[in-house]
């Protein structure tokens, strides 16, 4: 390894399962302390317990981060918990497709909220600590690089038939992200985005007509991608594969790391060379 995350306080939202939860467990084996949130309780215990089984450092907060009070909440515990908060990563996602015909607006609204807005909040709630521990460590002369990394989705930067909503969130949070980096160079913090091709999750799991539903908000929505859609995925990309939880989780590890202390304001792409 070379560079430790030892000393440092991770923040991942949407990270009981899936990428999410890949990322925690690779920055906690570099050595952070990691905060997770989900919105589901079962999973982020239990997630949480693995951290901590395997000897790393973590605890979790449930919620659900489109209460527009909880972002500020779950910032509070994850400061009351460890201290700090040097890197955000901004993760919990999900789809919900249609054709724009179809796409009532409380659909592409709640994409835009779980993609955009949610970020923003958080970021928006982490800004006081932010600024505030930065102005002392620049004042004492000692320059601590923070990390912010908002995950964002090749239908964002491509665009996707059927995903109206979705796209327009993920391509919407590449503005924030790049604004972010602007403002907040100043207090040496390094904001970036990473682009997720298809990885292989519950998000894509194969449409075969079995139980691919999650509720949220009250609604039963279907998650998935046809097997047919699939397959041409895998044989038009250059790796010819899906990605794993694990190889999405290195890319948002560099972003996190002192490797990238000189990036910012960038977009990653991690999809096997796969373009829509
Ligand atoms: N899997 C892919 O191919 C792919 C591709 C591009 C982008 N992404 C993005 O990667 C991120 C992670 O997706 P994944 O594939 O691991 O999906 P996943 O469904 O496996 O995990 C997402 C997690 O986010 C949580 N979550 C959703 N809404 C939440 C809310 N309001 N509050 C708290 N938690 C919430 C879910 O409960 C779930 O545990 C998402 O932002 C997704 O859009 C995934």
């Amino acid at each position: 390894m070379p560079f430790t995350l030892e000393g440092r306080t991770a923040l991942v939202t949407g990270a009981a399962r899936g990428i999410g939860r890949a990322i925690a467990t690779r920055l906690a084996a570099a050595g952070a302390a990691v905060m997770i949130n989900d919105l589901d309780e079962a999973a982020v215990t239990e997630a949480e317990c693995g951290l901590r089984t395997a000897g790393y450092q973590a605890a979790h907060v449930v919620g659900d981060l489109t209460n527009p009070s909880f972002p500020e909440q779950m910032v509070k515990a994850a400061l009351d918990t460890f201290g700090a908060v040097d890197i955000i990563v901004n993760n919990a996602g999900y789809t919900w497709d249609n054709v724009i015909q179809k796409t009532t607006d409380e659909q592409f609204q709640a994409m835009l909220d779980i993609h955009l807005v949610v970020p923003f909040r958080v970021l928006r709630a982490a800004s006081g600590y932010i600024r505030e521990a930065a102005k002392s460590e620049i004042a004492a002369g000692k320059r601590v690089m923070r990390k912010v990394v908002n995950i964002t989705s090749i239908a964002g930067t491509l665009g996707n038939a059927g995903q109206a909503g979705y796209s327009s969130g993920k391509a919407a949070v590449i503005g924030l992200t790049k604004t972010l980096a602007k403002e907040w160079g100043r207090y040496n913090v390094n904001v970036n985005a990473v682009g997720f091709g298809l990885i292989d999750t519950r998000l894509i799991q194969p449409l075969n007509g079995g139980n691919s539903n999650i509720e949220m908000h009250g609604h039963q929505i279907r998650i998935g991608v046809q097997p047919a859609m699939l397959d041409a995925a895998k044989k038009s990309c250059p790796l010819g594969r899906l990605g794993s939880p694990e190889e999405a989780a290195g890319a948002v590890l560099f972003f996190c790391s002192p490797l990238s202390d000189y990036v910012t304001g960038e977009v990653l792409i991690c999809g096997g060379g796969f373009h829509f």
